[in-house]
């Protein structure tokens, strides 16, 4: 299906080790998972994301189920993890810094590194107004990338609040008013709905009439200013370098004041301060900070080459039952086994271990049965030896732990 892909088992390494990366930072600054459901109430995402944003506007895979009701396969995960902190009332609850990994639905033009399903590694964190927190979630992902080897530029803004955005989206609309034949159609649908979108339309022509638009940041209220300035602090008493960038909007209606992305020709995380998410959800007056990455455009420029990490092959010649014994021995051991039980040459089942990429390969057939021995194959050097089955322990810690 177009713009829906299947991880295979040759890339699933590179899956499970920006995962496990992510899990371990995330844990290390004392994040708790929270695993929320994939289809959600229609309402969560209209009510959150903004009705007026692409996303609700065209890209969701929006359904009625059986009852009528509608419902939507989530498009991104803060909505939906703001409606379970209201829900399950975790505002009472200790745990306010929280992660996900999982996938995401858009309908969406497919190309490299855009998707109709993908992946999701994110934080949201809540209750906390102090801006070192919005530091905290830039320093989590900048670690991230570069326990990863993956560069990136950090981009921030500041985008406002209901406050003060009105009064500048009222200018702005003046402005473009001005250019609107300049402007392309998606702009011109887009200049009462949402005129800040415009700021970041890729088109060249909404770009040259873009250069003169009024700033946003000449319009940001005391509040927006000074949490915007103090993060800007935090960021630098981390040594986190950032390019400050007018036209960085987002896409998503819940931001306010500070937001962010990270970028390496495409962007790879972004997110923000959401202050009015759970009010407008119908939750108390609690604000948020999170962010997410897209993993498919992670796993695109991770260059480490993980390796299959398959310690030993049991190359079974027809002696199943005594393979099944040497597999339970082995399993008081810590090295991972694949056991083999089809029927194939000697030739072609050390092919196979080869190809899995085993240090060790075990091979027992009738004489080793009746003998009680084995032959263990170095995978490396090819040389081979026929020991007893008792010797196997010591025999392998030689080659695992010996180089
Ligand atoms: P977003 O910018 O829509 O923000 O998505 C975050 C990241 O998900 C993007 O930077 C990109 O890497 C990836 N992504 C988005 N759409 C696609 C796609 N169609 N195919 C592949 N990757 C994609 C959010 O989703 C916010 N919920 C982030 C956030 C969390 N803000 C605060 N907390």
């Amino acid at each position: 299906m177009k713009g829906f892909r299947d991880i295979l088992p040759e890339n699933i390494e590179k899956w499970q080790l920006l995962e496990e990366t992510a899990k371990s930072i995330f844990k290390s600054f004392g994040y708790k998972e929270i695993r929320t459901p994939i289809l959600e109430k229609t309402l969560t995402f209209e009510r959150g994301v903004g009705d007026a944003t692409d996303i609700v506007e065209k890209e969701m895979y929006t359904f009625l189920d059986k009852s009528g009701e509608s419902v939507t396969l989530r498009p991104e995960g803060t909505a939906g993890i703001a409606r379970a902190f209201i829900e399950n009332k975790l505002e009472t609850s200790v745990f306010n810094k929280l992660y996900y990994i999982g996938p995401m639905f858009r309908y969406e033009r497919p190309q490299k590194g855009r998707f109709r399903q993908f992946h999701q590694i994110g934080a949201e964190c809540f209750g906390i107004k102090n801006p070192a927190i919005d530091a905290e979630i830039i320093f989590i992902n900048k670690l991230l990338f570069e326990r990863l080897n993956i560069k990136a530029n950090l981009e921030i803004n500041n985008i406002g609040c209901p406050v003060c955005r009105p009064a500048y989206t009222k200018v702005l609309i003046d402005y473009f008013e001005n250019y609107k034949d300049s402007l392309c159609t998606d702009c011109q649908k887009r200049l009462y709905k949402n005129p800040l979108r415009i700021l970041d339309c890729k088109n060249e022509k909404c770009k040259i009439v873009v250069k003169g638009a009024p700033k946003l940041k000449d319009y940001v209220c005391k509040n927006c200013q000074e949490h915007y300035n103090s993060t800007k602090e935090y960021l630098k008493a981390l040594n986190i370098e950032y390019i400050e960038n007018d036209m960085l909007v987002r896409g998503l209606d819940y931001y306010t004041s500070f937001v962010f992305e990270f970028t390496n020709t495409i962007t790879l995380s972004a997110g923000g301060r959401y202050d009015n998410l759970i009010s407008d959800l119908g939750g108390g007056n609690i604000c948020g900070v999170g962010f997410a990455l897209g993993e498919e455009r992670l796993i695109d420029m991770m260059d480490a080459k993980v390796q299959n990490n398959i310690d030993i092959y049991i190359a079974n010649l027809s002696v199943t039952f005594y393979a099944l014994q040497i597999l339970q021995i082995l399993k008081n051991f810590p090295y991972s086994v694949y056991c083999e039980y089809s029927s194939k040459s000697l030739k072609s089942m050390l092919k196979k271990a080869d190809k899995l990429n085993t240090s060790v390969s075990i091979i027992i057939g009738e004489n080793e049965q009746k003998s009680n021995t084995c032959i263990v194959r170095n995978m490396k050097s090819s040389n081979q030896q026929t020991i007893g089955v008792e010797q196997l322990e010591n025999i392998l810690k030689g080659v695992f732990y010996v180089t």
